[in-house]
């Protein structure tokens, strides 16, 4: 069955609204709402007195109208006694000031009281309703580390960090050693001397950073999975358990695929725009989060929030055209979501998310919102199977949040964003409408055809190894700039040229670099098949100097034109290209094409804006066709209104 229906809080309007509404969200065509993830204090007013009656309530009249629910445990939003009764559960910003109670989430991972306290009340809802047949499913929390929530320094943070450093390196000796602390002087006597890397004069030691962020993803999921264990105890054998992943999840400081290791299946926040933006993100970073998601359990997952409204906390966000959120949409269900809820029900008349619009607005009229959702539902119904069936790429996008925090922590380029350089390389491959995997680096590789390897700076042995496997039976691999720059402490290595431990694979070596911005335009010079592709570089160049490598482009400027700048090296049955810079579309759209070409792999060709996704189940082929422009465009002979989306039997 698919479930489809909308995130519901009850709890904020009179209860002889809910008969009404609850007729108003089946009319839509639903059969699920999720509710009661910031009720805490609903549910527990005072220390130690549990109430789950109004929920009871609304559990009744829900399955009244046949539908089902999905549970949010509440601790993401603990009730103000809590925090007036143990202030030490408020995490601490970097400068040192204690967050106070008025937002969400502002719990420290750290504190054991607030465990206890979060991990009873869990207990005691999962308790109460392990034996509900409508509950189908609990969602853990709340966007785990969202809107800043993932860092706390405080002294509970300071003394757990120290344990954690304690036991990774078993002696003060051996972590001076690795971190390098001689430098400046930094040398510890003892764990208790290490700071948290609150602000200090110029920067911290790479090594203290990276392993700060190694703390922080530590710290998160470990609660996830402390809450996780304790709904698994106690839920009932009917009911499945899932969290909810937040955009922004490469900005984030926890591994996710840690994070939902415990889960039967991922959620999604998809929110393609938010308060402030004048318009959506590209429809390829839209896609991308959502291979992103379908990457982390390797498996289909559900959109908990899919958005319908224009959305902002104290500023809002663009208005999504008619049919536009519709069309997202069906981009999720192509990629993999199998079940979805949209946020929201009706927008909230009060409180801090007044602007966060819903399917019905304050004005509670039916109108076009509730139209769309009408239409998804209806459509998407008879398509049950598609939904589950299986996704397998040729193509796979690996990162690492190792990485990821290395450069957060030392961008090196003014302009360099993570999230930027792997849609670089995703983005033109996206074009060509196949399937991609966006998945952990440790995930095996044999399935694939192409692997593309992102500004991979932290690199070892152990993945090199790897991809030199996978080059040579044939694959493909791609890497980017500053590959092979750093090992696992975030420290360069002596004697190493770079790019280090894939010299081989590449089969050229990095002389010198330079740290560009996304001002420069750097033009470069292509050699046989790209002599006729303009190229250019921005953001980061690295000046290579190719050894077994084929030169595809090389600098023009004065002094480096000696250099390449893109290489393409063939290696054991397969080939390794290097692009050693920000290299701009048309160059990177012209290496996807020829790597397509040489694996067979099948493309559909579509205009510019409009994305096609082949599913196939039980032998029968589906197009979800998407049209993300404001224009009419066609699809071979299927004409697409503006925003328009459908699915085709080719
Ligand atoms: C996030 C949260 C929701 C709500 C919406 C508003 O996804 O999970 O609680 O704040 O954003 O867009
Ligand atoms: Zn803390």
């Amino acid at each position: 069955m698919t479930y489809l229906g909308v995130d519901y809080y009850p709890e904020h309007w009179p209860k002889e609204m809910m008969e009404e509404d609850l007729t108003g969200i089946k009319g839509l065509g639903a059969n699920m709402v999720r509710i009661g993830e910031f009720a805490w204090h609903l549910m527990e007013p005072e220390e130690g007195k549990f109430d789950f009656s109004f929920f009871d309530d609304v559990i009744e009249q829900v399955k009244q109208k046949d539908m089902n629910v999905m549970f949010g445990t509440p601790t993401a939003t603990f009730p103000a006694w809590l925090a007036d009764q143990h202030p030490s559960i408020l995490s601490e910003d970097e400068y040192g000031n204690k967050r106070v109670f008025g937002g969400r989430r502002q719990y420290c991972f750290n504190s054991d009281i607030y465990r206890d306290l979060a991990g009873r009340i869990t207990m005691k809802l999962v308790q109460h309703y392990a034996g509900e047949e409508a509950i189908i499913s609990w969602q853990i929390d709340n966007e785990f580390g969202h809107e800043g929530s993932d860092q706390c320094y405080c002294d509970q943070c300071r003394a757990k960090f120290h344990t954690y450093l304690q036991e990774k390196y078993q002696t003060i000796d051996e972590l001076n050693e690795e971190w390098g602390t001689i430098f400046w002087g930094q040398t510890y006597n003892a764990f208790s001397e290490i700071p948290v890397p609150k602000p200090t004069v110029t920067t911290h030691n790479p090594s203290l950073k990276l392993e700060w962020a190694r703390f922080r993803s530590v710290s998160v999921n470990s609660f996830t999975h402390e809450m996780t264990a304790i709904v698994r105890e106690f839920k009932g054998n009917h009911q499945s358990v899932t969290t909810n992943v937040s955009g922004g999840f490469f900005d984030k400081w926890f591994d996710h695929a840690d994070n939902v290791q415990v889960m039967d299946y991922v959620s999604y926040d998809n929110y393609p725009v938010w308060g402030g933006l004048e318009k959506p993100v590209p429809p390829e970073a839209i896609a991308m989060t959502h291979d992103f998601n379908r990457g982390l359990l390797d498996q289909n997952y559900w959109i908990v929030e899919e958005l319908m409204g224009a959305q902002g906390h104290d500023v809002i966000g663009y208005l999504p055209r008619p049919n536009q959120a519709k069309m997202w949409s069906y981009q999720a269900f192509a990629h993999g979501c199998s079940n979805m809820l949209y946020f929201r029900w009706r927008g909230m008349t009060k409180g801090a998310e007044q602007f966060c619009y819903g399917v019905v607005d304050h004005d509670n009229v039916y109108g076009r919102k509730y139209k769309e959702v009408q239409s998804v539902f209806e459509d998407i119904q008879s398509y049950n199977e598609v939904l589950d069936s299986e996704i397998s790429s040729d193509v796979a996008v690996l990162y690492d949040y190792d990485n990821i925090w290395s450069w957060r922590s030392q961008i090196q380029s003014k302009d360099f964003d993570f999230n930027e350089e792997l849609l670089r390389l995703y983005r033109p491959f996206y074009k060509k409408n196949i399937h991609i995997d966006v998945i952990p680096a440790d995930r095996p590789l044999e399935s694939y055809k192409v692997v593309v390897v992102p500004v991979m700076l932290i690199l070892d042995d152990e993945l090199a190894g790897r991809l030199r496997q996978f080059a040579e039976q044939g694959g493909t691999v791609i890497l980017s700039f500053r590959a092979g720059l750093k090992d696992k402490s975030n420290n360069l290595r002596l004697g190493h040229v770079l790019p280090g431990p894939v010299r081989d694979l590449v089969g050229a070596r990095v002389e010198e670099i330079e740290s560009l911005t996304t001002s420069h335009n750097l033009t470069l010079k292509g050699h046989g098949d790209y002599a006729d592709i303009p190229a250019n570089i921005s953001v980061w160049r690295d000046l290579l100097v190719a050894e077994s490598a084929d030169v595809l482009y090389e600098y023009t400027d004065a002094f480096y034109s000696d250099y390449a700048a893109v290489t393409k090296n063939s290696f054991g049955k397969g080939n390794v290209y290097y692009i050693g810079g920000g290299l701009d579309e048309a160059a990177l759209d012209e290496i996807a094409a020829t790597v397509l070409n040489t694996h067979r792999i099948d493309t559909i060709e579509s205009d510019d804006g409009v994305e096609v996704y082949h599913r196939n189940s039980d032998g029968e082929d589906y197009l979800f066709v998407m049209n993300h422009t404001d224009q009419v465009k066609t699809f071979y002979n299927e004409n697409l209104d503006p925003y328009e989306s459908k699915i085709l039997r080719p």
